[in-house]
């Protein structure tokens, strides 16, 4: 199954779900061989997303349309807001707990639209890109560990609201990469510190998410910053946030590298558990990638593609995949495959 924009949708796909209007009315039966006039009267509807069935053969440019709308949306919303609410504080904050809101609702419901682990990103809307995405991964992280709405909330908002101290540091610091001097590095790392001053103001948000803002930086093994605390001195919704600002920042391009691959952000997570991550939650994280792999279009090292077609829990970036060819007729499914037993390859890329 694949979910695609309404905009891409082609004559001939078939249906995987049924589509229903906002009045829940039902458009479209589900397995319904989609026909010009259909996708028309779909057009006339307010439907953002499509399930169509895999197994029909499509160009490979259709597969790799993505969900590009919401998000975006998302993200001009949050960019007024972030800078509104730093002269007007608590009126701003609704907006931003609407958002939160909005998000949540949509990973209660188990729905998949939101999030994407590496997508490149323009570097000029970086920290708002990265907040939306780092408030997404900690919802759905937290969720994993099995925290209920109250506290994914609280999760999310504190996530939106990370990196909010970096409005009060230099852009051209920022954009730097190496060659930083003391006093920049000590200067970026005080984004931690402004942050937690400018969130201490805003009444209606509460501590354990203003922790987030000034404690996302700190390490299990307390060589972390600002304050250096150790494990369970940390706020675990500043642990949650740690681990998914850390994954979503190496998965995407930045000015001075190039985005690293999923299976090396992972392995990184990995290898880094217990020092500078919380183990317990990274291997929450690891499993909550589950429910987003499967069915995934993903690119190989070798720079083939395949689909995920079992997730393995052992290894969760070597997952049971299905190779695809491309060919003129269509997309022809080749080899199954078990990525355990092939070293020479891995994921590099997963697409929407
Ligand atoms: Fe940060």
């Amino acid at each position: 199954m694949l979910r695609i924009r309404k905009e891409a949708l082609k004559p001939g796909m078939r249906l995987a779900k049924p589509i229903f209007t906002e009045e829940d009315q039902l458009l479209l039966h589900k397995g319904e061989l989609l026909k010009g006039p259909f996708i028309q009267r779909m057009k006339n509807y307010d439907v953002k997303e499509v399930y169509i069935d895999w197994h029909h053969q499509y160009p490979m440019e259709i597969m790799e349309g993505i969900i590009q709308d919401t998000q975006n949306q998302i993200q001009d919303q949050f960019k007024t807001s972030f800078s509104r609410l730093i002269d007007n504080k608590n009126s701003e904050f609704e907006k931003i707990e609407n958002l939160v809101e909005e998000i949540l609702s949509e990973i209660l419901e188990n729905k998949k639209l939101l999030i994407d682990l590496t997508e490149v990103r323009s570097t000029d809307n970086y920290t708002f890109a990265h907040s939306v995405n780092v408030c997404i991964l900690a919802m759905i992280l937290g969720k994993s560990i099995g925290y209920g709405k109250k506290n994914l909330k609280k999760i999310g908002l504190g996530a939106l609201l990370h990196d909010i101290g970096k409005v009060g540091v230099d852009e051209e610091i920022l954009k730097k990469s190496k060659g930083l001097t003391d006093g920049e590095y000590g200067e970026i790392k005080r984004h931690t510190t402004k942050g937690y001053e400018l969130v201490k103001s805003l009444d209606l948000l509460c501590e354990e998410s203003r922790r987030i803002v000034r404690d996302h930086h700190e390490w299990v093994n307390g060589k972390g910053y600002p304050k250096g605390l150790k494990g369970g001195e940390i706020h675990p919704f500043a642990r949650i946030v740690g681990i998914c600002d850390q994954f979503d920042a190496l998965s995407t391009d930045r000015v001075y590298r190039k985005a690293w691959s999923f299976s090396d952000v992972v392995e990184y997570l990995i290898v880094y558990q217990g020092e500078i991550f919380d183990e317990n939650f990274v291997q929450a994280f690891l499993r909550s990638f589950e429910v987003y792999l499967e069915g995934r279009l993903i690119e190989l090292s070798s720079g083939r593609n395949a689909v995920v077609r079992k997730f393995n829990r052992s290894f969760p970036t070597r997952p049971m995949i299905q190779v695809i060819q491309r060919e003129a007729k269509g997309i022809i499914e080749q080899e199954l495959l078990d990525l355990t037993k092939i070293h020479n390859e891995k994921i590099v890329k997963v697409y929407h």
